[in-house]
């Protein structure tokens, strides 16, 4: 039986990871982070000396690393989903401050976007399959059959990244994390090529608003349903 896409956008720090995670869970479906693949990029072309603002060299460096899949997301034994470079496990070098910002610059070049898309579109395209970023509903997968878009305040999402960078051992100052998440929103929203925005037919959900269980709740929900109409369908 084909199952739904689920495509889940929206902001920094608006939930989307514990929320993508828990819903696949709840459904068995796989999860893709799509957000890891292009803080992989990031860390791939620092460590390449490649410069995040040179768009050209970014580009073909995402390129190259794209056609020699030595960017890839693998289910760890224990359920988790690592972020592999080259082989190695970068899961934990890909999540701070740094990466974050690097990963918002190099997805604002489009020859990265169009890189990394053919590598989640084959993902996803089974359906089961529940995709988190900022462009899934609206570029990746268009079609998809269940859109939300999860947001929060900006004062919530610089608090959860805060706490979650603080839980990793750093040490940042509240008010720069704030900052980071304004000039993230701002680089993300308003980039050329596939930027944050909310689908026409997404479903809104506010994660400042709600339980993390109600969001769950109301997602499952509605993918329950889109099984209900595929299986009608078939
Ligand atoms: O969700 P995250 O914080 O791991 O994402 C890091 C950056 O990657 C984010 O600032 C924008 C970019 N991104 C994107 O442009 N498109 C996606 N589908 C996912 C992430």
């Amino acid at each position: 039986m084909k199952r739904p896409v689920v495509a889940i956008d929206g902001p920094a720090g608006a939930g989307k990871s514990t929320v993508a995670r828990l819903v696949a869970e709840r459904l068995g479906y796989v999860l893709l982070d799509t957000g890891a693949l292009y803080r992989t990029v990031a860390l791939a072309a620092e460590r390449a000396g490649v410069s995040w603002d040179d768009a050209g060299a970014v580009s073909a460096h995402a390129e190259k690393l794209a056609q020699s899949r030595a960017v890839q997301l693998e289910r760890a034994s224990d359920g988790t989903l690592r972020s592999l470079l080259s082989g190695e496990d970068v899961s934990g070098s890909i999540r701070t401050l740094a990466m974050g910002q690097g990963a918002s610059k190099v997805s604002a070049v489009p020859g990265v976007r169009s890189a990394l898309l053919a590598l989640q579109r084959n993902a996803g395209e089974g359906g089961g399959v529940v995709l988190e970023g900022r462009d899934i509903g609206t570029v990746v997968f268009p079609d998809a059959e269940v859109k939300v878009f999860l947001t929060a305040s900006v004062e919530v999402r610089a608090r959860r990244r805060f706490e979650e960078l603080r839980g990793r051992g750093e040490k940042p100052e509240m008010e720069r994390v704030r900052q980071e998440v304004i000039e993230r929103d701002q680089r993300d929203s308003t980039r050329a090529v596939a930027p944050l925005k909310q689908a026409a037919d997404a479903m809104v959900l506010d994660s400042s608003a709600l339980e993390v269980s109600e969001v769950v709740g109301q997602i499952v929900e509605r993918v329950r349903a889109a099984e209900r109409l595929l299986a009608g369908q078939a």
